[in-house]
């Protein structure tokens, strides 16, 4: 079994329990470029990297973690190239990864230099599995490896006098036990010395997700009961998601008291992926409040990310997928040609449509080729609508039937979806002698 359960103390009530929506949104930080980036099949070149970059700037990424600079030579010149040809827009802050090690974190200094700001994250590994199998050390020596690493990172940082944020996650923290990441934590925080007017980010990852949401959610609450230096330090999450429950440990975590999320555009990165940044934006937009993320042109999103990460945006994917405003089944067709008259006639600002959750304009799609969809298994509501909203046609009931079948039989004979022009054709063929 690879994961502890917090302690929990006796009558202790959870209180991100009580309630049932996030009110505001976490800050953001998106991890693209690195955590995604590593995990593709073929990594981004550095123009590839360019232009992702500028569009989270579009999207409205305030902080971006750029890459290991150390560790990668196209990451380190690609950082160099922001900083150089000043590509950082004055709210944005670039973040940069290292491990708790001499040489990386000294490298790591060396490629940040000269940048307007940013957020040195440093980590290692404190999951018992890392701690027995891989680095063979007891929890001591573990815990003297983070308080070593924050010593030289906060000795650089006045070296360089850079304005330097950071960040230190204990590196699978989902295998940790609580109470020793908390103690190896608040290691960290007594070196770095935070203060309410410059915190420092403690990030409690799921690097493998092991449980389920709410027992992350525990975890997440329980430390952050316990970290010393509270009101100086931003709690951050980030989730990967082996479970397929990433969206769900997010939101919970920040009902919780994580105020910030590292995440990815369409759940890319290791194994299963990051966190999806548009599932999460998106979920809190439905809910009326503004995520400060603008995903308002998905289309030119989901281009710019399959072009350049060659992977694919799956079809169902959550807000972004090509079939989720699609309705091709008679009775979903029905209920929203309804549901869309409704509105038009009551002059509803707000979106009420049934089975489409949000309004597909916001987002930069369209009524007309995302929403009602024909083949064998639509009816004549959805058929009626679409002659309706695109002709100006309005059969009456007894010959929209008739023409529901018909149009129904010749997308199961040929056994493909039809198109608009189609219907209208088997429509004025029919009835109009066309
Ligand atoms: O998944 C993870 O734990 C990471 C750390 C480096 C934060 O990516
Ligand atoms: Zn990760």
């Amino acid at each position: 079994v690879g994961y502890y359960p917090p302690p929990v103390e006796p009558g202790h009530v959870f209180q991100w329990t009580q309630k049932d929506h996030i009110e505001k949104a976490p800050a953001w930080c998106s991890v693209d470029l690195r955590d995604g980036n590593q995990s593709l099949i073929v990594p981004m070149s550095l123009e590839e990297k360019l232009e992702f970059y500028d569009m989270l700037v579009k999207i409205g990424f305030k902080e971006i973690e750029v890459g290991f600079p150390a560790a990668s030579e196209t990451e380190y010149e690609f950082l160099r190239k922001l900083i150089e040809e000043n590509r950082v827009p004055s709210d944005v802050t670039l973040q940069v990864l290292t491990q708790c090690r001499d040489h990386i974190i000294r490298k790591t200094f060396e490629a940040v230099k000269g940048a307007p700001r940013a957020i040195i994250h440093f980590y290692n590994s404190t999951s018992v599995a890392q701690r027995e199998q891989v680095f063979k050390k007891s929890k001591e020596e573990i815990k003297q490896i983070a308080v070593d690493g924050a010593k030289l990172v906060k000795q650089l940082s006045e070296e360089y006098e850079g304005n330097f944020l950071f960040e230190y996650s204990p590196e699978s923290f989902t295998g940790t036990e609580p109470e020793y990441a908390v103690e190896v934590c608040n290691a960290v925080l007594d070196v770095m010395q935070p203060t309410p007017d410059r915190p420092m980010i403690i990030n409690l990852p799921v690097t493998v997700e092991m449980s389920m949401p709410h027992v992350y959610a525990n975890q997440i609450e329980w430390c952050s009961n316990h970290l010393k230096y509270r009101d100086s330090v931003i709690l951050s999450t980030h989730p990967h998601n082996d479970r397929g429950c990433g969206v769900a440990d997010a939101e919970l975590a920040v009902l919780a008291g994580a105020q910030r999320v590292e995440c990815c555009l369409f759940g890319n990165g290791e194994r299963t992926g990051n966190v999806d940044a548009i599932t999460l934006a998106m979920n809190m937009y439905s809910h009326g409040v503004d995520p400060h993320l603008d995903f308002s042109d998905m289309p030119a999103i989901c281009e710019v990310y399959e072009r350049v990460t060659r992977m694919h945006v799956y079809e169902r994917s959550p807000y972004a997928g090509s079939l989720v405003f699609a309705a091709f089944s008679g009775s979903h067709q029905d209920a929203i040609a309804k549901g869309m008259t409704w509105r038009k006639e009551k002059g509803e600002h707000r979106w009420t449509c049934p089975y489409i959750p949000v309004d597909p304009h916001d987002i930069g799609r369209t009524y007309d080729a995302d929403v009602i969809r024909i083949n064998s298994q639509s009816g004549k509501g959805g058929i009626g609508f679409l002659l309706q909203q695109n002709y100006g046609y309005n059969p009456p009931p007894k010959m929209r039937e008739d023409l529901g079948y018909r149009v129904k039989e010749v997308s199961d004979h040929e056994h493909r979806e039809l198109g608009v022009k189609e219907v209208l054709y088997v429509f004025e063929k029919t009835y109009l002698n066309h």
